[in-house]
């Protein structure tokens, strides 16, 4: 059922859909001049400047400008804009606290604790807006920056990009599976098959999954209806650990005796071109700790090689009992669909809308480095605490929804210690191989909860006073 309410128009771009351009800048702006902050917002909802990027929302329509512009409002941002007590009072206590103080509950700690992270996100009081910037040309990015800045202090500039052929560091491609909404179509999507979602999962003050229940819409409801939540996340990725620790699990279960049962000999051809054993290991426990083989391919439907039978689908498939995509692997953790989890009521309730692009330079296997790259993420929906944090504590790094995986990390993204890590390689013949002592490979740099208001709220909010 699609509410009566809903206008795409009135709703910010990237939210149902993804925009899938080049580039993003994403500009961490300091409201202090009150005054200047607010006409600029005004207008950018207005749009018709020139002077002032418009506010890019849900149905750009067939002209595509060249930057696609939307904004998210910290707590402290609302507060410097001068959003009235009882207004701030109406948010939930994740966004208030904000993502610092929240930093348990999402694994910051160790080399990913916010004590550690640099500028701007050291200091998250002067975090009060993030502006991103999507285009496929920097000129476009820059041009848009220079009509931001007359309003804001800017205290920091991050720069994303698409990496060729839709992948992500650590070579997996990404951004295949995201949830789809009533009343909204994709193109983009139209080939998954998975049971679209109802607006409330994404969008302040409509129905959610959850029977007769809606998450709180801030008030006035001016300003929370239509509008959202984000996790910005600064990830970094270590390419070079991660690709070493493939080679010393490979190394090892090349003794294993059970290792017949995950690459019977012979068979390294499948796994692909010119691979060695130690090769076509690597690839296995890279595929089973995603969930998905290198291209993607998805081993719920393709356990044994990522060259699947024709016809086999990316996207449309569920988690029976005894299914071949281990309990313990990212995609399954992070949404496991049908599946039978503990916790039966949030199948399809923690749903995360992921707009991401990696940041950082390019990064060779063969001529590994350290430097600093990784993953510049958006995890969207209608609750922080319901969705985002639940996903990132309970079955991230708890693993409570299966009694098999309980206790263990998330292998690609979690809180690992190597002294404590521990993943179950699944076998052909259903047994397992555990594989221990490995690293944390993501670890947070920066970030912040931010609320993203609709157009008639970003208005709203361009005519408080005081
Ligand atoms: C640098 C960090 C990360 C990397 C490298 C990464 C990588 C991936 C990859 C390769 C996929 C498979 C592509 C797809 O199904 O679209 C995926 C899917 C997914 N990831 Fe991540 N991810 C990261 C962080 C996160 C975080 C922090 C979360 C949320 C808490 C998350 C949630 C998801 C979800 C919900 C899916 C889709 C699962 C599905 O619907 O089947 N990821 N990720």
């Amino acid at each position: 059922m699609v509410s009566v309410a809903f206008d795409r128009l009135e709703i910010q771009g990237n939210i149902l859909r993804g925009y899938r351009r080049n580039l993003v800048r994403h500009l961490v702006l300091e409201v202090r001049n009150r005054d200047a902050a607010r006409r600029f917002l005004g207008v950018a909802a207005a749009g018709g400047s020139d002077d002032v990027p418009r506010i890019t929302n849900e149905a750009p329509g067939r002209a595509r400008p060249d930057a696609f512009f939307n904004i998210g409002l910290t707590f402290a941002g609302l507060r410097a804009l001068g959003a009235p007590q009882d207004t701030l009072a109406s948010f939930p206590t994740e966004f208030v606290e904000g993502m610092t103080r929240r930093a348990l509950k999402l694994g910051d700690f160790g080399p990913g604790a916010p004590e550690h992270w640099p500028q701007p996100f050291d200091n998250p009081a002067r975090v009060h807006i993030v502006a991103s910037i999507y285009a496929d040309f920097k000129a476009s990015l820059d041009k848009a920056q220079a009509q931001v800045a007359p309003a804001f202090t800017i205290v920091g500039v991050l720069d994303g990009r698409s990496l060729p052929n839709q992948k992500v560091f650590f070579d997996y491609k990404d951004n295949i599976s995201q949830p789809r909404f009533q009343g909204i179509d994709d193109p983009e999507q139209r080939r998954v098959d998975e049971p679209k979602d109802p607006l409330g999962t994404v969008l302040l003050g409509h129905p959610t999954r959850f029977e007769g229940l809606e998450f709180g819409v801030p008030v006035p409801r001016e300003l929370g209806f239509n509008g959202s939540y984000n996790a910005f996340r600064v990830l970094r990725q270590d390419a070079a650990g991660f690709e070493r620790y493939l080679t010393t699990a490979a190394e090892r279960l090349l003794s294993h005796p059970d290792v017949g049962q995950l690459l019977p000999k012979g068979e390294e051809g499948w796994i692909g071109a010119g691979l060695d054993r130690v090769g076509a290991l690597r690839e296995i426990v890279a595929a089973q700790m995603c969930g998905r083989w290198r291209n993607g391919v998805p081993l719920a439907l393709s356990p044994d090689s990522p060259l699947p039978e024709p016809g086999v689908s990316e996207t449309n498939f569920d988690y029976p009992r005894g299914s071949t995509c281990p309990a313990g692997s990212h995609i399954r953790r992070a949404n496991p669909r049908g599946g039978q989890i503990v916790q039966r009521i949030a199948n399809r309730t923690r749903r995360l809308v992921r707009r991401g692009m990696s940041y950082g330079p390019d990064f060779d296997p063969k001529l590994p480095d350290d430097a600093e790259r990784g993953l510049l993420g958006n995890f969207i929906g209608a609750s922080l605490g319901a969705q985002f944090e639940a996903v990132m504590y309970d079955w991230i790094n708890l693993g409570l929804q299966d009694p098999d995986i309980t206790g263990s990390n998330d292998p690609l993204l979690g809180a690992n210690e190597p002294e404590t890590s521990w993943f179950d390689l699944r076998l052909r013949n259903g047994g397992h191989i555990r594989l221990r002592g490995f690293p944390r490979f993501v670890w947070a740099r920066g970030g912040a909860y931010t609320f993203l208001p609709s157009l008639p709220a970003i208005t709203y909010l361009s005519k408080l006073t005081g």
